[in-house]
């Protein structure tokens, strides 16, 4: 069975509870999506790509009510996850409930196969930073993000996913390492996490740590679901080697991001695996192409596995 015949019948005639046990939970969704922007989101709605499953920002949405509606017609054929993008639970200012609550609201007509963010802050009181921005991985920024994912999951009725971001600046204050922090997030919230394989590339690369490694030490019972998306390189007089990677989502997956994902796969099982692609956006079929792969390294990984355990 291919990764996108589970996806098919996991969206199977019989309706997805009966196969999947709770509506919209993703457990048992595996396979490759792709994120949705509004100038696919026609093409999407009439053509239906052959994708598994679709990701949007909600941001994006929820001040346009025409797309919102063709995103209510899209979900009730496709399974929508939503990935926001203004949550901000790194701040230390709280968590913007009047936000929170219109995410609520449109949540409840499109039943999300995920919810998911970032691990950082954009926000801090009434000002708004169109960025995702670090914090020290200290006691404190524990306790300040694990007061606000409990807040979130305990507002959205659901289980929040919280996303490893791309790094560029360490903080000389962090007492543990960003895995630690996301491993400690976890157990005390019951949160998922959403490894972005390609953010563990950019921040290796940047940090000077190894990518391998960090897949190795990250939380595999709390993966919920991968990202992969591209990057761009930039000249950097101040790094050691030159230049700095930049998470700009706006290329095709790298060679080696495709190895980490290998690799990741081989360690956290089967995921449900998501196509970034947000700048300089391709046609959609290139999108599509992007997921078709994925599925093949997924399809190639668990081969592989099977493999193994036979030989063993
Ligand atoms: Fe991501």
């Amino acid at each position: 069975m291919t990764m996108r015949s589970a996806v098919a019948i996991a969206r199977g005639a019989d309706g997805l509870a009966s196969r999947c046990g709770a509506p919209n939970d993703g457990t048992a969704v595996v396979g490759a999506g792709i994120g949705l922007r509004l100038p696919h989101l026609l093409e999407v709605a009439t053509r239906a790509p052959d994708a598994g499953w679709l990701e949007v920002h909600p941001e994006n949405f929820l001040a346009n009510p025409h797309a919102a509606e063709l995103l209510r017609e899209v979900a009730r054929q496709r399974r929508v996850a939503m990935h926001s993008v203004g949550l901000s639970v790194g701040s230390a200012t709280g968590i913007d409930r009047a936000h929170l609550g219109r995410l609520r609201r449109f949540f409840a007509d499109i039943e999300p196969l995920f919810v998911s963010g970032h691990l950082a802050w954009s926000t801090y009181g009434d000002s708004y930073l169109n960025d995702l921005l670090p914090l020290p991985y200290d006691e404190e920024s524990l306790r300040t993000v694990t007061s606000h994912v409990h807040e979130v999951q305990d507002a959205l009725g659901r289980r929040y996913v919280v996303e490893n971001p791309a790094s560029y600046v360490g903080f000389g204050a962090s007492t543990m390492t960003e895995v630690e922090f996301l491993a400690e997030l976890a157990s005390a919230t019951g949160c998922g996490l959403l490894c972005d394989v390609s953010n563990v590339h950019v921040s290796a690369a940047n940090m000077g740590y190894d990518a391998y490694a960090y897949i190795d030490a990250f939380p595999m019972h709390a993966v919920a679901e991968i990202h992969l998306g591209g990057f761009s390189v930039e000249a950097d007089a101040a790094s050691p080697d030159g230049e700095v990677l930049i998470d700009t989502h706006s290329a095709p997956i790298a060679p080696a991001v495709w190895d980490l994902y290998a690799h990741a796969l081989r360690r956290f099982g089967p995921q449900p695996t998501l196509i970034e692609w947000d700048n300089d956006l391709p046609m959609l079929d290139t999108l599509v192409a992007e997921a078709a792969r994925a599925e093949v390294v997924a399809s190639s990984v668990a081969n592989e596995v099977r493999r193994d355990a036979v030989a063993r």
